[in-house]
């Protein structure tokens, strides 16, 4: 697997991740359990075949089943995926849980997905290029991805040393590592987070086929893409 460590670092912090997405999960505002992708998908999803790339414990996978989807979920860690998998076995939805590091291709025939999405993912992925790829090729022609990330150019610590705006050689740094941690009841996760600038991000796009339909900056330093690939 070449997300060894990424795979590591969600698996330590499975528990403080799950306790802090039930913290949220009624934070609906507008879409479900995440409030930026999941708005931008068809308000009809029944009957739609959806990828839930980097599912997580599957609050996504879960929003978009009961909703009547067919979803398959995939993550890195094993740990999260379990609690996944406990969650289907509680309350079946039909939701195909699997282990899967984003990097290596995914297991389905290109076209495979009428969409897929992927909440606050693609940046936590050493090479969140590769993962975007990857996602890109089994969604169908005519399909969706829509994906949400830390905003590259207005996420802290990118603000410059005075702490008033955005510091451009740091932007174009593209090897550029950055520590993130999730915090609750008195524990600490940290895992990595990776950088690229926006016009990689659209340009993989144009490459996979895509065409941008819509790019949604709600002005919390975070974004959501929302493309769909060319029918061919
Ligand atoms: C911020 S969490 C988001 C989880 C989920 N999408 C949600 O909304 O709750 C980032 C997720 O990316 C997963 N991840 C990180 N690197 C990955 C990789 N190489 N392949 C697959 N998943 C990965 C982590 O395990 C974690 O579940």
């Amino acid at each position: 697997m070449r997300s060894a460590t990424n795979k590591q670092e969600w698996n330590d912090a499975a528990a403080v991740y799950a306790a802090e997405k039930a913290a949220y999960a009624s934070g609906t505002a507008g879409g479900g359990p995440d409030r930026l992708c999941c708005p931008l998908l068809p308000s009809d999803v029944a009957g739609l075949r959806i990828l839930d790339a980097g599912c997580g414990t599957g609050p996504v996978s879960r929003y978009l089943a009961e909703r009547g989807a067919t979803v398959v979920a995939v993550d890195v860690s094993d740990e999260l995926i379990d609690r996944g998998q406990a969650a289907e076995e509680a309350h079946p939805l039909g939701i195909t849980y699997l282990v899967h590091d984003l990097l290596e291709e995914l297991p389905f025939e290109d076209g495979a997905f009428d969409a897929a999405v992927a909440v606050m993912v693609v940046m936590d992925v050493e090479d969140p290029l590769a993962a975007v790829r990857h996602i890109g090729r089994v969604v169908r022609p005519g399909g969706q991805f829509v994906f949400s990330l830390v905003h590259p150019c207005f996420y802290r610590p990118k603000v410059n040393t005075a702490g008033n705006g955005f510091d451009l050689a740091t932007y174009f740094d593209r090897d550029r590592i950055e520590g993130r941690y999730i915090e609750r009841n008195g524990t600490r996760a940290d895992y990595r987070q990776f950088h690229r600038t926006l016009g990689d991000y659209l340009n993989t796009l144009a490459d996979c086929g895509f065409c941008l339909v819509q790019f949604h900056e709600p002005g919390d330093s975070q974004l959501a893409i929302s493309c769909r690939k060319q029918a061919r």
